[in-house]
């Protein structure tokens, strides 16, 4: 049985041991670079700079959120807008271990870049053990390269540091209870963003449809759960498919893209069930979903394929 309070103070113990001098860490708002960010705080203090890169690739109004909480957990906080290089950088980029390199890449450049104006040579990563798992080494396939373990390039200047490289997210969100978190059961949100919920080329227009459409299943699913008609699933979201079909809007032709949902029950991400959601729920996120954004999307379909053999995201 994993023991929570006694990770947080072996974890804590061998960082002060470990890092010498300031830290970098860089938090999405998500609980894994959370946790790994106040782990750090206990060891170094003021000298972690915690940052938050807001990408254009956030949910909606999550960097806003991510920079309450972090100021709210007492971390010295730095905050880097970033959207117009990351959407620069993704123009007319299709394939998707393309895009997470990208991502990844930029994300260490912005890093580095912070890193040397704060004279810091040290970089916590909020890794944990699925993501270096499915991103490959010399025994195992690459099934997707996760952005902050994919993306790092081989000559990266800093020092890396990975606290919670060998737990899973269940015993993640343990550490974060125990560490009084508030986000501890917040669901997992993918280090490239929306990027990877827009198949096919990102651009600023699909990622405002599918920011959307992940707002009005976040909300229709949450409100559902907490009414009690269903449990709330591991992960739920939406994801823009570069497929357009034919619809009608008032009485006239529309021709707009596919949004997919996926909703999945899982308990560490390496596998996992698609979620049995109400039929009822699933009716009210289509109608929304069609109704606010207009002619933009004609469709809405349901994922019902399970981990393995899909992945829970579908880039
Ligand atoms: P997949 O899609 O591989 O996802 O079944 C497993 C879990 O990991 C999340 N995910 C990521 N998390 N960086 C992250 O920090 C990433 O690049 C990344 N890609 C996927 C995904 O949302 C799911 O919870």
């Amino acid at each position: 049985m994993f023991d929570a309070q006694a990770f947080v103070e072996e974890t804590v113990q061998s960082l002060r041991e470990t890092i010498e001098g300031k830290a970098l860490i860089a938090c999405s708002g998500g609980v894994d670079s959370t946790v790994a960010a106040v782990l750090v705080d206990k060891a170094i203090g003021r000298n972690l700079v915690a940052l938050h890169v807001d990408t254009g690739l956030m949910r909606k109004n999550e960097s806003q959120h991510v920079k309450q909480l972090l100021e709210k957990m007492g971390l010295n906080l730095r905050f880097v807008e970033a959207g117009e290089r990351f959407f620069d950088a993704l123009k007319g980029v299709v394939e998707p271990e393309k895009k997470r390199k990208i991502i990844g890449e930029l994300f260490v450049r912005i890093f580095e870049e912070v890193a040397e104006e704060e004279g810091i040579d040290t970089l916590i990563q909020g890794t944990i053990a699925p993501d270096w798992i499915e991103s490959g080494d010399q025994l195992r396939d690459t099934i997707k390269s996760h952005h902050n373990v994919g993306g790092l390039p081989k000559d990266l200047k800093l020092k890396l540091v990975e606290p919670l490289r060998d737990i899973y997210k269940d015993e993640v969100r343990a550490v974060a209870r125990e560490l009084k978190i508030p986000i501890a059961e917040k669901q997992p949100f993918p280090g490239p963003g929306l990027a990877v919920r827009i198949i096919g080329e990102v651009t600023r227009e699909k990622t405002e449809i599918v920011r959307e459409a992940c707002h009005i299943v976040e909300e229709e699913i949450e409100k559902a759960a907490n009414a009690g008609v269903m449990e709330l699933p591991w992960q739920y979201f939406a994801v823009l498919l570069p497929v357009k079909t034919v619809g009608v809007h008032g009485d006239k032709r529309a021709y707009g893209y596919t949004v997919a949902v996926r909703a999945i029950d899982s308990i560490d991400a390496m596998s996992g069930a698609y979620s049995k959601i109400p039929h009822e729920v699933l009716d009210r996120i289509a109608t929304r979903i069609t109704n606010s954004l207009g002619e933009r999307v004609t469709r809405v379909v349901y994922d019902i394929t399970n981990k393995p053999p899909a992945t829970i995201e579908w880039e």
